[in-house]
């Protein structure tokens, strides 16, 4: 089969589809491994009960089954739905957004590709425009994701080490450069896969120069407020009229409805209404069902602050303790663990590549993230990138605590 240049760049190697497979046939090969390396939430049984109790409302309500599997919604998602999140946003945060800024989209991933689709790559008069990541790492599921090559530009962070075994990625200001061909800005925040939450001096430096330069700022809010709000620190959310943020209820423990927001500037909206429209004719209705009662009487408000946040923040804490106390001999350090639902952990001058170490761990029974593929956009390889690997604390604890023990082993075994 001969395909077009589309095809052989959606078929041809992608580090996440590679390790996504990698993972699966792992899991098949030994379903006793333990996975640290997905991005699944965790099953918390209070959301859980909530999220049955709503759906069988739905089903029994007179017109509840037609209105959620029997229509098309319009492209940019359903009316009261979107005054409903931009009611939300406006009593919570005071930002000045109407129904008008708001779509509906199949999941954060989804969106990310249509915005920064449309944002960036090759433009009528032939040049060629780049979305900037101001810090990597940043989530894997981006790199792929541009219809052109070198579709990112990127640029390190500096590290500050906070004490013998916990560091923090920062925004290298000194060093960020826009240029011409700077479409826009992206970060996740939280950041998958690091746990780092950018400050809020550095979003506001952030967005002082994506305004000056009149490009927009993504900001992925996969994890972040309103909504699941896995943050455990206090920052301020941000938006204006220049700010594209993306949300999504899968880290509430939805990720099977396929269901994300993009609150943006009218014309950011409009664009993304008619390429989805094109893409997906519309999007699916069970997850922005389940949302609108999520969105009563802030509902969602109280699930992610009292529920999800402190499940996660209890879970993170624990397990960078256990990693501390299984590694405290070993040049080990953890990024400071702030929001999502990783930790991410630096091994100094690992005598093997984070891909080997991967290796290493699954035979050995546990599956992580090696790091090397969450620097998209560097143009220069970077000794740290080999160096660090993603691990989920999202199993039960008895897992996790296995995982620990079988990493701590292995890396030492590597460093006699
Ligand atoms: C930072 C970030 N953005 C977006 C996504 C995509 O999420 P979804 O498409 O499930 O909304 C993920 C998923 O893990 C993520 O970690």
């Amino acid at each position: 089969m001969k395909l077009s240049a589309f095809g052989e760049k959606y078929t041809g190697r992608s580090g996440i589809v590679d390790l996504m497979t990698d993972l699966g046939e792992a899991l098949h090969t030994n379903p006793d491994i333990i996975s640290m390396g997905g991005g699944n939430p965790s099953r918390i049984p209070e959301a859980e009960a909530l999220y049955r109790k709503h759906l069988l409302s739905l089903v029994e309500s007179s017109d509840g089954v037609y209105n959620t599997l029997g229509k098309y919604q319009p492209p940019q998602g359903d009316e009261k739905l979107l005054e409903q999140l931009a009611s939300l946003l406006r009593n919570e945060y005071d930002w000045p957004v109407s129904s008008k800024n708001v779509a509906i989209s199949n999941g954060g991933q989804s969106a990310f590709y249509v915005l920064s689709n449309l944002l960036a790559g090759r433009f009528s008069d032939g040049s060629i425009k780049q979305i900037q990541f101001p810090l990597v790492p940043e989530y894997l599921g981006y790199t792929d994701s541009g219809l052109e090559k070198n579709f990112f530009t990127a640029t390190r962070p500096t590290i500050d080490i906070l004490d013998d075994h916990v560091f923090k990625y920062r925004v290298d200001f000194d060093n960020l450069k826009v240029t011409e061909s700077t479409a826009a800005f992206c970060v996740s925040r939280p950041t998958n896969p690091t746990g780092n939450v950018l400050t809020d001096e550095e979003v506001r430096q952030l967005d002082a120069i994506a305004v000056a330069n009149d490009i927009p700022m993504i900001i992925d809010g996969a994890y972040g407020t309103p909504f699941p709000n896995i943050i455990f620190d206090e920052v301020s959310p941000h938006w204006n009229n220049n700010t594209i943020l993306l949300l999504s209820l899968s880290k509430l423990g939805l990720p099977g409805v396929r269901t994300g927001f993009i609150v943006a500037s009218e014309e950011i909206i409009q664009a993304y209404a008619a390429a989805n429209t094109i893409l997906n004719l519309a999007c699916g209705n069970v997850g922005p069902a389940i949302a609108g009662k999520l969105f009563e009487d802030r509902e969602v408000f109280e699930l992610s602050k009292k529920v999800i946040m402190p499940f996660y923040r209890d879970k993170a804490f624990n397990t960078m303790d256990k990693f501390i106390l299984a590694m405290d001999d070993l040049p080990f350090y953890v990024h400071k663990p702030e929001g999502a639902i990783f930790l991410w952990l630096w091994f100094k001058d690992l005598p093997v590549s984070s891909a080997r170490l991967y290796e290493i761990l699954k035979d050995a029974g546990v599956l992580i993230i090696p790091g090397n593929d969450s620097f998209a956009g560097l143009d220069k390889d970077w000794a740290h990138a080999h160096e660090c690997i993603r691990v989920s604390y999202a199993q039960d604890e008895e897992q996790v605590s296995k995982g620990v023990e079988i990493i701590a082993r292995e890396v030492r075994k590597l460093y006699k």
